[in-house]
């Protein structure tokens, strides 16, 4: 069969021309949404009596027919018929006769590809939405165990002050809970019909754009037919909340690397989220992770990539529009392939408490609490931080941590201290001493952890 366009033509294609211009290579992932698409279509076609009863029924059983038989891998798409559009009208008109040429009527590809993509990307937010949930589902586990397992909180990777690690690990909650805020957010903008504008104009036929959008399931159609086909700040909006959520998902993965190192163990992933090494036998190499932390660069890479092709683009469709589709996928893809191996590796990687509460023992991250001590016996904080600095640098000459200098000791610093300085010091009550709202203290993270199982309804 020749081209569904080539009416005009009196030469065929150059074939290096149709591999350039051939979607079909990608857009195949469309098939389900464009055969939705069109069933839809055709429905409105044949109620607004733009084609007969009989002639909307035939074509329609002709969809179901092509789409089952795709399904069942028993037809093959051409690179000659372009795009996935082109591809099913070829099967449509091969299933029923020239009668399937009927169903573009009042159609145009770019109205058609338009909505393919919102249905796609409507289906998809929602998939990704709930993925994010079963991760901070994991996460609110993990905390709920260790609401009393200390961890040295850092600053420049620096030991800093000691807190709760289920507070730390629920940091992450509230980054992906905003993550998801967004894709919720985004859900209004792609739940727009762009079908019925036509090439660009709109259409001569008596279409009825609110009813393709009802069955659909489309709460509004766009109402400019040029914007319609030209935009793509629907597939934008997905990828760079995709793009924050990966900024934070690969920090949290740099987070499990380093825990992960034998310089720190203070977890440890579980066997079957790990590899091996080829040469050296004793290596467990956390590369789930790795990988999640890389996989961001990508991510990033396709947001960039669309809105370099739509900067210069006058309305209305252009080809170079085609160009919006392998960066979504691939997307898609990545987030939730990344989001379902993150939940798992969370719920079942190993908090080392007793490695984290030796670290927590074995530094001077309590320091500020001596500081505050001292205020609390009414110094002045910047008169307190200097005489703290200058302990500090005491007890690192006589290798002590801060719980093991004298009461002597710190006498000799200021008069102010008395014994009730070592139970200041001890970890469980720096932790616990830091009870502002938000803060490390059990009783405020027993707070943030209702309010954590609010969000997820739990
Ligand atoms: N494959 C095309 C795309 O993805 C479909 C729209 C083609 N429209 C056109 N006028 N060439 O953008």
């Amino acid at each position: 069969m020749s081209k569904l366009w080539g009416g005009r033509f009196t030469k065929e294609t150059n074939k290096l021309v149709e591999e350039l211009t051939a979607s079909i290579g990608f857009d195949q992932k469309l098939a389900e949404e464009d055969i939705e698409g069109s069933l839809a279509h055709v429905k409105m076609l044949s109620e607004q009596g733009i084609i007969s009863e009989d002639d909307g029924e035939k074509i329609t059983a002709g969809l179901k027919s092509v789409k089952k038989k795709l399904l069942a891998g028993e037809l093959e798409y051409s690179v000659a018929d372009e795009d996935i559009h082109m591809n099913i009208e070829k099967f449509l008109i091969e299933e029923i006769g020239p009668l399937g040429g009927k169903l573009h009527t009042g159609r145009s590809r770019n109205d058609q590809v338009a909505t393919d993509m919102h249905l796609y990307l409507k289906k998809h937010t929602k998939e990704t939405i709930a993925l994010i949930e079963s991760v901070q589902g994991a996460i609110v586990e993990q905390a709920e165990a260790h609401i009393d397992t200390m961890i040295p909180g850092y600053t420049h990777l620096q030991r800093a002050q000691p807190v709760s690690f289920a507070h730390h690990i629920l940091a992450y909650f509230w980054m992906l809970e905003r993550d998801k805020q967004r894709f919720i957010d985004s859900l209004e903008r792609v739940d727009l019909l762009p079908l019925g504008a036509g090439a660009m104009a709109g259409t001569t036929f008596p279409i009825d754009r609110e009813r393709v959008a009802e069955i659909l399931g489309f709460q509004d159609v766009y109402p400019n037919s040029m914007d319609a086909v030209s935009d793509r700040d629907f597939i934008l909006e997905y990828l760079s909340a995709a793009s924050v959520m990966m900024m934070h998902i690969s920090r949290l993965s740099e987070e499990l690397v380093i825990w992960s190192s034998e310089e720190f163990s203070f977890v440890e992933l579980d066997d079957s989220f790990c590899t091996g090494s080829s040469i050296m036998p004793q290596k467990k190499n956390p590369d789930v992770p790795e990988l999640l932390r890389a996989k961001t660069g990508r991510v990033y890479g396709n947001l960039m990539s669309l809105l370099t092709v739509l900067k210069g683009l006058p309305l209305a469709y252009n080809k170079d529009m085609q160009e919006d589709k392998e960066g979504m996928f691939d997307t898609v893809e990545t987030v939730m392939g990344s989001l379902n191996m993150l939940a798992p590796m969370i719920e079942t990687m190993t908090v080392k408490s007793d490695a984290m509460r030796a670290a927590v023992n074995e530094d001077y991250s309590n320091a500020t609490d001596i500081a505050d001590y001292l205020v609390n016996k009414g110094m002045p904080f910047r008169e307190a931080h200097s005489v703290i600095g200058r302990v500090v640098l005491y007890a690192i000459g006589k290798k002590k941590y801060l719980l093991q200098l004298e009461l002597d000791e710190y006498k000799s610093f200021s008069e102010l201290f008395e014994e009730d300085i070592f139970g200041v010091l001890a970890p469980e009550n720096v932790v616990a001493a830091r009870n502002s709202e938000g803060g490390t203290a059990p009783k405020q993270v027993v707070k943030q952890l209702s309010l954590a199982k609010e969000k997820l309804k739990v």
